[in-house]
């Protein structure tokens, strides 16, 4: 028995009931993208467009997982997760968005989670991860209001399948990083590049977490519905000097954590003053009874933690942000994506929400957090980001922080995005040639980390 800092048996005990799960993504894993009539998503005609993704990578067949569910499963079972979390591929179910069910991709999801149920994992679903079918962005994506009812739509027709099974869902995936990457600055699909213009995208998305959250429990009586957002905690630089500094920050804060976190959990966003919006209508975008389906009372908020943001006042203030976004001035760890390991910001940013919303905030749920690191089996730096994050998870709930589950991302090295398959992610190293996996040494830390917080 080792006696380093990461050895399981040493990490602090999370409450009695603690979920201990990992977290992928349909389009980063499944392939299969034009198989048993599923219709084009998004990324399938973003990924042809030259120069979008990394060489010219593409999830057409990812890590094949679609052909491979049972194995996978095996190895969560393997690991001893209490859950885990996929999502729900869009345009597998409805090809065109809305209308014709397509049972075949229902089938699919079928499968998998009695498989799970089988190997005593729960399966923790989420609507939408970025795959919206093309068909819905030929009519504006989430620009277009209507896309929230097809969303309702889409959820109710998975519910309706899924939920004699299910019980936790999640809504959205991040949908910050939806509308900043996929809508302002273009580096994700549908890649537009519509900067503050972006900013419907926003509400639409609320609106649409707002209306499959009725509509999972219309389905489901006892679901439990999560949203899961990506939040940071925004830090000043040391050498911040100005009120412009801290002004920025409070502006990146809004813009980052608090306009996907305060109308769901308030009932109001945020002062968008700092974005040229003031108009509480949103000049006719947020209409008269949105914000009460937005705020409709959460089971749990999910956080997908990777690290803090460095803000600064802007170089150019004309340039159209009242914010820059800076590098710390500490030095960091840094993982193969660049990303500072800061693993005391995820107590910061938990604590914060707390103190931010009081009794406002439900139970919380990791619903990601991990590295990227080079291929390579033998991964002791991902032992460390994870004892480091899961201790930190446990100081949160210390400080009376109501964590309820941690979910790792991701099970498998998978289709990162726009970087394609050159940032690997997973406790499993998956041979994207072969489709060969190999669990890394962080897989057996965790498997070891989760029995020894078993009663
Ligand atoms: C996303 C994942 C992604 C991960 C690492 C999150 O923003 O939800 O899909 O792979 O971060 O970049």
């Amino acid at each position: 028995m080792t006696s380093s800092p990461t050895d399981p048996t040493r990490l602090p005990l999370l409450p009695p009931g603690f979920v201990w799960g990992a977290s992928t993504a349909a389009y980063q894993i499944e392939g299969a993208a034009e198989e048993d009539g599923k219709g084009p998503s998004i990324w399938d005609t973003f990924v042809r467009r030259p120069g979008a993704v990394r060489d010219g990578h593409t999830g057409e067949v990812a890590c094949d997982h679609y052909h491979r569910l049972d194995e996978d499963v095996a190895l969560m079972r393997g690991l001893g997760l209490d859950a885990y979390r996929f999502s729900v591929s869009w345009p597998r179910v409805l090809p065109a968005g809305t209308g014709k069910v397509e049972p075949r991709g229902l089938d699919f999801y079928d499968r998998l989670v009695d498989a799970l149920l089988d190997a005593g994992i729960q399966p923790t679903p989420t609507l939408f991860h970025w795959d919206l079918p093309q068909a819905l962005e030929d009519e504006g994506g989430w620009l277009n209001r209507e896309t929230a009812y097809r969303f309702a739509e889409f959820a109710a027709v998975t519910a309706d399948r899924l939920g004699d099974r299910v019980e936790r869902w999640i809504t959205l995936n991040e949908p910050f990083v939806h509308m900043a990457f996929g809508y302002a600055f273009g580096v994700h699909a549908p890649g537009r590049a519509l900067m503050l213009d972006a900013l419907p995208v926003a509400h639409h998305q609320l609106l649409g977490h707002g209306l499959a959250t009725a509509a999972l429990r219309a389905a489901v009586p006892d679901a439990r519905v999560l949203l899961a957002n990506n939040c940071t905690p925004v830090r000043l630089r040391p050498d911040a000097r100005s009120d412009g500094d801290a002004a920025a920050a409070a502006a990146y804060d809004t813009l980052h954590n608090r306009l996907f976190n305060d109308p769901v959990l308030t009932g109001a966003y945020p002062d968008l003053s700092a974005y040229g919006m003031t108009d509480p209508g949103w000049g006719g975008v947020v209409r008269d009874g949105d914000l009460e389906i937005v705020s409709a009372p959460l089971d749990g908020l999910g956080v997908n933690y990777y690290n803090p943001s460095w803000v600064t006042a802007p170089a150019d203030p004309a340039a159209g942000l009242p914010f820059d976004l800076a590098e710390p001035q500490e030095t960091y760890r840094r993982t193969a994506f660049g990303w500072p390991v800061v693993p005391e910001g995820l107590t910061e940013l938990l604590t914060g929400l707390k103190d931010r919303y009081g009794d406002a905030l439900p139970p919380v749920w990791i619903t990601e957090n991990g590295c990227s690191l080079p291929a390579g089996q033998r991964d002791p730096e991902r032992v460390d980001y994870l004892a480091g994050h899961i201790t930190a998870v446990a100081d949160a709930v210390a400080r009376g922080v109501d964590v309820r589950g941690y979910f790792t991302w991701s099970l498998l090295d998978n289709f990162e995005w726009a970087e394609g398959y050159h940032q690997r992610f997973g406790l499993v190293e998956v041979d994207f040639a072969t489709g060969r996996r190999t669990p890394r040494t962080s897989f057996a830390w965790y498997r070891d980390l989760i029995a020894s917080q078993r009663p």
